[in-house]
């Protein structure tokens, strides 16, 4: 199976010589080909070029061509966050925000995460993977080709094992390319409310050996924050997480300065998320190290957080990736698009450092850049065909469109 992609008015973010991520100034390129053809083979993509340097077609067999005239292709999004498998949907805590309660006050009522892991735990698997598949599919017709998803919602060793074999199941279902995630320490359990001790044992002394035994998760993720996990239970959870074979990730800095990204950068995780609350120690930690920021401008928009200081991150010389942290509490959308609007328009990152962010940076932030993330031979065929628009900047400018057309995942298409 070939597909030849001609007459497109801009291939973006292609690359002679891949890289992993791009940090600080180079964030503000984005390598584009004007008047410029693709040409896919199998699930991969075999060549690109200039239509003037085009030498036409010599072998028909097996080939679809796609006139892309006045349409831009791109790598899709990689969303690096999410919690895409839960069970109903929170628009009544919503209401009580609009009406003046806090997302801690409405946590501490057991609602929030705890909300969720109720909802989680009468749920069957069927009917998880069901609703997570319908997501996929969503976010995949936005423009999303990878994504990264989240247990969490568990919180007892059989609901965060019934989570994780629904993101295995995922995993063969969904043409996306998928990485599966332990957050356990996501909340402390109402049954362990008066002993986070016993919980903290549970997680690394029986959720973690089933984990490694079935295979069930690449990373291991926290929640570090007041009322949730300290610094120190953090270093401790992910160093455990660590033994079993699990990567670290960090939910870090969304509602206070907690050392998150302290913690995260000590114990080599490769994201830590979030960052509204990120100071200079933080971007200091961060120059020095391999460990992706990442920030989630749905859950910052939603929750009326304050920007994360992603001008100054840049500017240091950081790279910086963004996700869509996809859940029904603090971010009911996977729309990497939506994203990079807010990226643009409240974070004053440009068009090009937000594509760069939404692509390469974040497919490294899963251990996913030498396959995914940009337009470069040899890559997974994961593109996207826009509608008629005149440039790259037209996407985060139109916020609340889609203006994705076709989507092309490992090489196949998937309207
Ligand atoms: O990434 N911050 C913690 N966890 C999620 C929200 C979870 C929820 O409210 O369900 C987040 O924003
Ligand atoms: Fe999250």
């Amino acid at each position: 199976m070939k597909i030849l992609i001609k007459n497109i008015k801009q291939l973006v973010q292609t690359e002679e010589e891949p890289k992993l991520k791009v940090s600080g100034k180079e964030m503000k390129k984005l390598n584009c080909i004007n008047d410029a053809w693709l040409a896919i083979e199998d699930d991969i993509i075999a060549g690109f070029g200039r239509m003037d340097d085009w030498e036409g077609i010599s072998d028909w067999t097996n080939l679809t061509v796609i006139d892309a005239t006045d349409k831009l292709v791109m790598p899709c999004y990689c969303d690096s966050h999410t919690h895409i498998v839960y069970a109903g949907s929170r628009e009544g805590e919503f209401v009580d925000r609009i009406n003046g309660l806090t997302y801690d006050e409405i946590f501490e009522r057991g609602g929030g995460i705890l909300n969720s892991a109720k909802k989680l735990h009468e749920a069957t698997e069927e009917e998880l993977v069901e609703s997570a598949l319908k997501r996929l599919n969503e976010i995949m017709m936005q423009g999303t080709g990878a994504v990264e998803i989240k247990s969490g919602y568990g919180l007892s060793t059989e609901s965060e094992l019934k989570m994780l074999r629904v993101i295995k199941k995922l995993k063969t279902l969904s043409p996306l390319t998928i990485k599966a995630t332990f957050l356990g320490a996501h909340a402390i359990p109402t049954l362990y409310k008066n002993n986070k001790r016993a919980y903290i044992d549970l997680l690394i002394n029986e959720m973690m050996p089933r984990i490694v035994e079935e295979q069930l998760a690449d990373y291991c993720d926290i929640f570090c924050e007041q009322n949730y996990f300290t610094k120190e239970e953090t270093i401790e959870i992910l160093t455990a997480g660590k033994k079993h074979g699990m990567t670290p990730k960090v939910h870090a800095e969304q509602m206070s300065n907690s050392g998150g990204t302290l913690a995260g950068v000590e114990v080599g995780a490769i994201s830590v998320d979030h960052l509204e609350y990120l100071g200079n120690a933080e971007i200091s930690a961060l120059q020095n190290s391999k460990t992706m920021p990442t920030i989630l401008p749905g859950a910052a928009f939603f929750l009326s957080l304050p920007n994360p200081p992603a001008r100054r991150m840049i500017d240091a010389g950081l790279a910086i990736a963004v996700a869509s942290d996809y859940n029904p509490g603090s971010c009911p959308s996977g729309n990497m698009n939506f994203m990079m609007s807010v990226c643009c328009v409240q974070f004053k990152m440009t068009p090009e450092e937000t594509i760069n962010a939404a692509t390469i940076n974040s497919a490294y932030a899963m251990d996913l850049s030498k396959t995914h993330g940009s337009i470069a031979v040899g890559k997974k065929a994961n593109v996207f065909i826009t509608k008629e628009i005149p440039g790259y900047s037209f996407i985060p400018y139109s916020f609340g469109s889609n203006l994705v057309e076709t989507v092309i995942i490992n090489g196949k298409i998937m309207n």
